[in-house]
């Protein structure tokens, strides 16, 4: 029988870069293949392509044999194919079911009950254990739950083939064991999946064959059972990557940031921050610990000033910043690397160069007299593309044209290297490749090491765990539990997860 999918020799170049090249890669009826490659490689461009967003400039598709033309989604979805794509496509204002019914082509939409649509949607949570509420809306969901919807939008027009470009970025780890076990689900209705991620142990947790992109070509096929964590992080970016992450001791200093007893609504207007107090000192990471949806996102958003506070008081180096506005955050020593980095990292029809420099004008160095020098400025953003190896072909790109991870890893750059005093970091390596992990993870280490004060708000246990120099587990907008790292107990964390507050 001949395979599901066929790609032979897929390539595709933007003016003259090349992002694939003779790719071939084959997916068999009820597999599932994992899709490896640093940030960049050229994963997201093949599975466009695929799903008919973009034309290769040579090679083909066969489809059972066939040869096929996707020349847009719509023919991607007439032949079975559905995606979930690395960035959310949502749109917030609207409900779950509302998001659906948009997605679908316009001659199905006239016929579109809204009750039939919602109930399919149930139907489909229960089947695949994906909870969603078709009536929510999608602006106050976690993005866990839209992330799920994301992935019932794209299996509502049943079919056969599913691409998950990166799905697990923002997932909680009970939330990627939910997705493993859909996978699995999919994979036993005879289905396949091309499966996206930087996280190797999923990967090789479900994948039934591994493929390997670097710099636009394929460079190997494994099988899970026949490889380490360790070979793969070498074949995707080409050098051995270190899991661990050094750290030396250092005495922490004043009170950088203090939170007293405050209280932040949700939009819904129960109280998303509850009585809540932290303090971060200089030379301090302060990790927070919790499932997503526990008041993480407001509290960053109070310090920032992006949210309206309830009660309660934040002092930045002292200052009471109440009534502050996001400026006079920013101005006091403040980065930020938010949650959401299209909509609030990055100006995304803007250049690579604009965004790198967004808070820089101020900055004397890149000055003549007092107007920004283009030598400066350009050397300055060479400097910092070169240092955290920010792939792309020039700095007069608009950033939305980066590959995912390398968006991120500028907006790391750019709130990083302002030396700040105080670092706001939320998922801060969400959808870098294992390299980059381990080169942002030692570049949040020595801003602390240079008395920066660190709030580390990441749904990944590992990397909060082994950054953190104190830990605070937030629970329905609470603190309840805080310990140092080195008396961190994996039980009793999970028990202060689920908001239990006495361990056994
Ligand atoms: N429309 C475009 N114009 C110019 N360059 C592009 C365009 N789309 C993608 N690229 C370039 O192609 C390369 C491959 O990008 P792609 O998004 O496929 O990477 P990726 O493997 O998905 O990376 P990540 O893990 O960061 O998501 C990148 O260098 C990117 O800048
Ligand atoms: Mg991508």
């Amino acid at each position: 029988m001949a395979p599901l999918l066929e790609l032979r020799n897929i390539s595709k170049y933007f003016s003259g870069f090349c992002a694939n090249h003779e790719i071939n890669l084959t997916v068999e009826t009820g597999q599932v293949y994992g899709l490896l490659g640093e940030n960049g490689a050229g994963k997201s461009t093949l599975m466009n392509i695929l799903y008919g967003l973009s034309q290769p400039d040579t090679g083909s598709i066969y489809i059972q044999g066939q040869k096929v033309k996707i020349t847009s989604p719509k023919k991607a979805i007439r032949h079975g194919i559905g995606m979930v794509h690395q960035h959310f496509m949502l749109i917030p204002a609207l409900t779950v079911v509302e998001n659906i019914i948009l997605a679908m082509d316009e001659g199905s939409r006239i016929l579109m009950n809204k009750k039939a649509v919602a109930d399919r949607i149930l139907a489909l949570s229960d089947k695949y254990k994906l909870k969603v509420d078709p009536y929510a809306k999608v602006s106050e969901l976690t993005v866990g739950q839209q992330q799920r919807v994301e992935i019932v939008k794209a299996i509502y027009k049943d079919c056969r083939l599913l691409i998950l470009d990166e799905p697990t970025a923002v997932l909680t780890p009970q939330e990627i064991e939910e997705l493993c076990q859909m996978i699995r689900q999919f994979k036993a209705e005879e289905k396949s999946v091309i499966f996206i991620t930087h996280k190797l142990r999923e990967v090789m947790e479900v994948s039934d064959r591994i493929g390997v992109l670097r710099s636009g070509e394929k460079v190997a096929e494994v099988l899970p059972g026949e490889t380490t964590k360790e070979e793969l992080a070498a074949l995707m970016v080409g050098k051995s990557v270190q899991f661990a992450v050094e750290k030396k001791a250092v005495i922490p200093g004043k009170r950088v940031l203090e939170v007293s007893d405050l209280s932040v609504a949700h939009k819904d207007g129960h109280m998303a921050v509850d009585h809540l107090s932290l303090s971060v000192r200089e030379g301090e990471i302060y990790g927070i610990i919790g499932v997503d949806g526990n008041g993480q996102s407001e509290l960053v958003s109070a310090i920032a000033a992006l949210t309206k506070r309830h009660s309660g008081s934040i002092r930045i180096n002292g200052r009471e910043m109440s009534g502050a506005s996001p400026k006079d955050v920013l101005d006091c020593g403040v980065s930020h690397i938010p949650e959401d980095r299209q909509h609030m990292g990055i100006a995304i029809r803007r250049s690579l160069m604009d965004n790198l420099i967004l808070y820089s004008y101020k900055n004397a160095d890149l000055k003549n007299r007092k107007l920004l020098s283009w030598p400066k400025v350009k050397g300055f953003t060479n400097q910092l593309v070169e240092k955290y190896n920010i792939k792309t072909p020039d700095l007069e790109i608009a950033i939305g044209y980066l590959s995912g991870g390398n968006q991120q890893k500028a907006v790391v750059a750019r709130e990083l290297e302002k030396n700040p005093s105080l670092l706001l970091a939320v998922h801060p390596t969400r959808g870098v490749d294992i390299g980059a992990v381990e080169f942002i993870h030692k570049q949040i280490v020595a801003a602390r090491n240079r008395g920066c004060a660190v709030l580390l708000v990441s749904t990944e246990m590992d990397e909060v765990l082994s950054l953190s120099d104190r830990i605070g587990v937030i629970y329905e907008g609470q603190i309840l539990g805080e310990m140092d790292q080195r008396d961190a107990d994996i039980q009793e964390i999970g028990m202060l997860m689920a908001g239990s507050k006495k361990a056994g």
